[in-house]
């Protein structure tokens, strides 16, 4: 046997375990891929593609891990919050409310969402380099929970705004700890050059806590950081972890401030590929824990009350959940360069790989059992060269018609969807059990133009 061909039935024989040990995907006695106990062909065929598809056992067990594990080992003194940047629409704030967890909105349309579902406000964290005025209005009207301050005009327009209301307003202080964390350059949040928080090392942190603390209508509970996402080392969350608690002691010892609040943010990495670990639902408790134990250890060291802990992942939560469907188009073999399958969905659906080189795994639903017999690019039916879901996947000979399951989807696909081209932003369902259901409808051509205008003078 070649070495070429062993390789690619490493590969075959690595997916289809992914698919075994993942409770999400099986392959059915048809040969097909199945999702939350739904023929992936019989979605495709009654919902059509392209299509998002997210398994919700996959979504309540992620939230429920998190939650638990807060209970058990922290004595409940914490709080999951759902990042809804990672998927948002009303259902997932619904499941969220279920799961008794909270969850953080970056911008008044998610605060909109998270509302309309139903969400309960005291439960609803709001984050923003640059939250608008309008946002932070919105934010204090419903009054959300609490308010992660990122600029000293922010401080600022939050204190006028609730003293018009005549409230206080709790919030915490974004810092940035300085951890450089393992992963693409785009999605680190801790560097020294970032937008993002008030820098312990430069002095601008404490800065911001004196002048928080003059406030009349604004509560400083704690502080928030989020070094990055996909990052799988446990140690760079303990790294930042650590740094926070010298910090919390710093504040006590210069300013007599208390912190009740630590919000560690999120990051946790998913398996996209074989590159990546594979990381059961369970295995999510060990990187909580290794955090609460750094915790509870930094508290002993420094003498410091344990705070609230607060949590906020979001692609661990819903990113392996998802898988997009699509089917396969038009099919172009470039001889000695390479073979493009195109679909129709495309970089108007899922940016990542145009945006960070993103990779994936892709499965031929209807061919699940089938062994890779080449590797291809994907392409999506954009007018632009770099429109691709990736360049190397490995997969049985593609026809016309087959279609093209692309796993771990769940995770800033919809979110960072477009109607580029004029394409249809494809909708979402919930499968569970086998039973799937619309949670974002689709799209009509009528969508596309509904807030466009004709001046008179071009009438
Ligand atoms: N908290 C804050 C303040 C964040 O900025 C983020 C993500 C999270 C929590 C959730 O992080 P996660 O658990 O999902 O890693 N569009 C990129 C990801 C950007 C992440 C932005 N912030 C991507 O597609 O990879």
């Amino acid at each position: 046997m070649s070495r070429f061909f062993i390789d690619r039935m490493a590969l075959w024989c690595y997916n289809i375990s992914i698919m075994n040990t993942r409770e999400t995907l099986k392959i059915n006695a048809k040969g097909h891929l199945e999702i939350g106990g739904a023929d992936a062909c019989d979605l495709a065929e009654k919902f059509s593609t392209p299509l998002y598809v997210f398994d919700e056992k996959h979504i309540r067990d992620m939230m429920a891990v998190y939650r638990d594990t807060i209970e058990e080992e922290y004595g409940g003194h914490g709080c999951v919050l759902y990042a809804s940047k990672a998927f948002s629409c009303e259902a997932m704030y619904a499941i969220a409310r279920q799961e008794r967890i909270g969850v953080d909105v970056v911008s008044g349309g998610e605060l909109y969402t998270a509302l309309k579902a139903g969400f309960p406000a005291e439960k609803i964290y709001m984050h923003g380099n640059n939250k608008l005025s309008h946002e932070i209005a919105e934010a204090l009207d419903a009054h959300i929970g609490c308010i992660v301050v990122d600029a000293f005009s922010e401080a600022d327009l939050i204190e006028r705004e609730a003293e018009a209301r005549g409230i206080v307003q709790k919030v915490l202080i974004r810092i940035n700890p300085g951890v450089e964390a393992h992963t693409h350059a785009y999605v680190q949040t801790a560097t020294p050059d970032s937008k993002f928080g008030f820098s312990v090392a430069s002095g601008a942190a404490e800065a911001i806590v004196r002048h928080v603390l003059t406030k009349k209508h604004l509560k400083l509970c704690g502080f928030h950081c989020h070094i990055g996402s996909q990052i799988f080392e446990k140690a760079s969350f303990v790294l930042a972890v650590e740094k926070n608690l010298k910090f919390m002691a710093e504040m006590k010892e210069r300013l007599g401030f208390e912190t009740e609040e630590l919000n560690l943010g999120g990051g946790f990495g998913i398996w996209y590929t074989d590159e990546d670990p594979k990381i059961p639902v369970a295995g999510y408790r060990d990187y909580l824990s290794a955090l609460l134990d750094a915790v509870k250890k930094g508290c002993g060291e420094y003498r410091l009350k344990e705070p609230f802990i607060l949590l906020e992942p979001g692609r661990s939560i819903v990113g392996e959940a998802g898988v997009t469907l699509y089917r396969v188009g038009a099919i172009k073999e470039i001889p000695g360069i390479r073979k493009y399958l195109a679909v129709d969905g495309g970089m108007f659906d899922n940016p990542r790989f145009a945006l960070y080189g993103s990779k994936y795994t892709a499965v031929l639903a209807n061919r699940a059992a089938e062994e890779p017999q080449e590797v291809v690019a994907i392409a999506g039916k954009c007018c632009e060269s770099g429109d691709l879901i990736g360049t190397n996947f490995n997969l049985p000979k593609a026809k016309v018609g087959d279609i093209v399951a692309i796993l771990s989807t769940g995770a800033y696909n919809y979110s960072m969807a477009s109607n580029y081209n004029r394409n249809l932003i494809p909708p979402a369902i919930l499968v569970k059990d086998g039973r799937a259901d619309y949670i974002v409808r689709p799209q009509s051509y009528e969508d596309l133009v509904r807030s466009d205008a004709i001046p008179d003078r071009l009438k």
